[in-house]
Order: structure tokens, then sequence, then C-alpha cells
């Protein structure tokens, strides 16, 4: 049993669909009990310390604890190239993504990344990736591998591609469904390893492919599907071009058996109305990626509005079209683009975003990103004043949400104070 203490910020509903006030449970001397993997009591302090006198204590303080970080959308084999400059999508993607993508074939540079990209997860305080890999089967086990040497519950597929792409990068209809399928049945439920069937987009898969891996996803209903959507208007006139008889974007995955409750759709930024109906009527999900978003040039996410139409949202670093690894960062710019669309989030619905509302996209609630009874021992613990900077103004805060907000917007990896994932201390305090 292990004990920690700090201030402890939980919620019990989403802030995003009623008031944030009824949503938080936030204690100033608080205490999580550990025990194993999870998490068996978020109480009061000296309540705790004195039902468990036998717990190990480990005291942070007036620190944060939270639920650890959820990445609902990146891109592993991107890490290293990160900030590369001067591209929008489809240019990007050409220029800097698919040479690099290109590599992971080699077994031993996709573990080096795999390793690399978990590590600066963690040391962000991120405890759950969701990744794409690349067309190479290789490039799939190296990412789940790494993840469970780090006991990381993790989400990630192949990314299927058979059209639109250097040769060295494509599969093809048939190839795309057996990688899939005998990934899929290596890894899914083996310890915390989630597969995912992974179209790219549709630019970039013919209609077979994409009626492949909807009949997949057909056998494997369980399996989390996901892809991009509505990102950038050339892209969505690119997909118009393609598919000349779809309504919209959305059913270009629609007709191929690519729309259900357990798909994640990335970005869905510049959304017809039928799209917003049928991603709602249907259960999908959505991922906000907001540094990715502006970085690549490609619009403002409307959260605030999706949210208020019962879609689950997912918030995401969407790595390396994100230009930061950090889910700080990443809520700040959430923030940001609020801003710009007329409405200020409150940090605690950035928080609840970064939390639980990757882990409800991911349809893991109660088992990461939050912090209760029953939940993984994901958790990160955040200094609230981690640089000259950020203490000057902490300083003056008259409650949490002051007192947290400048980390939010100013935080970054000194901000991370410690980790926890599946109830053991991932970094040296
Ligand atoms: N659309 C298709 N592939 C990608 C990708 O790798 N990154 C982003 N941001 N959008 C995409
Ligand atoms: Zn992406």
């Amino acid at each position: 049993k292990r004990l920690l203490l700090g201030q402890t910020l939980s919620f019990s509903a989403n802030p995003l669909r009623q008031p944030w006030e009824d949503c938080v449970r936030f204690d100033s001397a608080g205490g999580v009990l550990i025990e194993g993997s999870r998490v068996v009591a978020v109480d009061g302090a000296a309540k705790l310390q004195s039902a468990h006198p036998d717990a190990m204590v480990v005291d942070y303080g007036d620190a944060l604890i939270t639920a650890g970080f959820v990445d609902a959308h990146m891109h592993y084999p991107q890490t290293g190239m990160i900030a590369s400059w001067g591209k929008q999508l489809i240019d990007w993607l050409n220029t800097y993504t698919f040479p690099e993508e290109a590599r992971f074939g080699d077994r031993a540079y996709a573990d080096t990344i795999a390793r690399r990209t978990c590590d600066l997860a963690i040391a962000h305080g991120t405890t759950t990736l969701t990744s794409f890999c690349t067309i190479h089967p290789e490039s799939v086990s190296a990412f789940f591998s790494a993840a469970a040497e780090r006991k990381m519950a993790v989400v990630a597929g192949k990314t299927c591609m058979d059209r639109n792409a250097p040769e060295n990068l494509r599969d093809s209809a048939q190839s795309a469904y057996d990688d899939s399928k005998r990934l899929l049945s290596e890894w899914h439920g083996k310890g915390r390893a989630h597969y995912a069937i992974t179209p790219r987009f549709s630019p970039t898969s013919t209609p077979d492919q994409l009626a492949a891996l909807g009949a997949l996803w057909s056998e494997h209903p369980d399996c989390l599907m996901q892809t991009h959507l509505s990102e950038q208007h050339p892209e969505i006139a690119w997909v118009q071009d393609l598919f000349p008889d779809a309504r919209d974007y959305l059913d270009t995955y629609e007709a191929f058996g690519l729309l259900g409750p357990n798909g994640l759709y990335g970005h869905a930024i510049h959304l017809e109305p039928r799209e917003v109906d049928r991603l709602s009527e249907v259960g999908a999900a959505v991922v906000h990626c907001p540094t990715s978003n502006l970085f690549i040039g490609s619009g403002l996410f409307d959260a605030n509005g999706l949210a208020k139409r019962g879609l689950r949202i997912g918030l995401a670093t969407d790595t390396g079209g994100g230009s930061s690894f950090s889910m700080l960062r990443t809520m700040a710019t959430a923030y940001e683009i609020g801003q710009l669309r007329g409405t200020a989030l409150h940090p605690s619905q950035l928080m609840w975003l970064a939390t639980e509302g990757s882990a409800e996209a991911l349809h893991m609630s109660g088992q990461i990103g939050h912090l209760g009874t029953g939940a993984m021992a994901d958790i990160t613990v955040l200094d609230l004043a981690s640089t000259d900077a950020i203490a000057q103004r902490t300083a003056r805060a008259d409650d949490i949400w002051d007192a947290l907000f400048p980390t939010i917007m100013m935080g970054d990896d000194r901000a991370i104070k410690d980790v926890w994932i599946a109830g053991e201390r991932a970094s040296a305090a």
C-alpha cells in the first residue's frame, strides 16, 4: 500500500456538459491510496493516514495529484521530425512525414523511436498514448513492446495506405487486412495493449482497402478504429475528388463500415452539419489536436459546440504534426483556440479533456484518466510553481484554478514532479 499526499483533483462528471462546479472534487489536503496497480481510495489526507497507518507515505506537499494525462491521437513514428518547417498538411506529409515513416521497416529503428516516445510521454506526465504506427507490422510490435516495458496502457495500430503514398509506404487492401488481423490477435488485450484498426485517412486508402478494414472492424467491433477527418480545406477538396459519390468526408468512412461508436476521428475541424449529426447519432468520438491544428495551419476545432452536441471529445498532441509532447502545452493551445472562437475553457474543462475526456473517447472511462477508486494508478503530480515565472504568479493565486492555470498556460516537463504508472513510480521525484 502506498499513500500519496498532496492537493488532489478528480472529476465526477463532464464539466463541458454541465456547470464545472458540479463536476470537480478538489481537496487541498488530500490523499490517494494505491494498492497493487490500482487506486483504492481518494479522500482527505488525515482520514486516509489514520485508517492506513501501514501504508508507505509519499508526501508531495502542495503539489497537485491528478490522473495521468491521456493523449488520444498521436504518431510515434513522427517523434524524430516534430517541428519541421514551412508546410501545410499534404506537402508536410510528402516532404517530412513519409520519408521518416519509411524508416520503420527497420525494427531496431522502430524500437529506438518507440522507447524514446514513451519516455518523452512519461517525462511530460502522459501515461497513455494513442498512436498511429506505420504500414510496417514491425512498427506496431515495437510500439506495443516499448509500452509494455513501461506498463503503459496504449492504443495503437498499423497505419494502412494503399494509394497516394510512396511505393515503399504502400500496402494493399488484402495485406492491410491480413497484417492488421494478425497484429490485432497478437496484441489486443495483451497486458495493457489495445489494438485500433487504423486507415490513415481516405485519400491514402482505395475503396477496396476501406471496405477490407470495415470488414475487419465488423469482425472485431470491440476494437477501436482510428483515422483522420476534415482537418484541412485542401484535404477535404481532395477527398471530394477521390470519392465523387460521397456526400461528405465522413461518408467516405461510413460507406465502407468505418463509422461506429468505437470510431475515433482525429481533428474533425471543418464538419458539415450532416457529419456532426451522424457522429453524434452513432456515438463516435472526435479528437482535438490543438497544437497541430495551428502548426499545420488547419483551423479552429469547436470543442464547446461539439461537446454540447453530446460528442465524446479527446485531447491530443498529434505529434509530430503537433508541436509539443506536452499535454499542458496542448491544453494551453486548446484554451487559445477557445478564445479565438469566443469561449474561454475553464481550467477544470481543460484538465478534464486531458484526462477523463480522452479516456471517454477511448471507451476507457474509470480505468484510465480517472483519479478514483478502482481506476488504474496512472497518476501525474504537478508542481504548480515549477519555474520562477510560474511561481511568482501562483503566489498570488486565491483558489486552485488560479493556481493551476499558470501551469497549464506556461508549464512544461519541469512541472511534472512525479509520475506513477500501474501503481509504480515511473520517474524519480
Ligand atoms: N492526415 C493524414 N495523416 C496525417 C498525419 O500524419 N498527421 C496529421 N496531422 N494529419 C494527417
Ligand atoms: Zn494524426
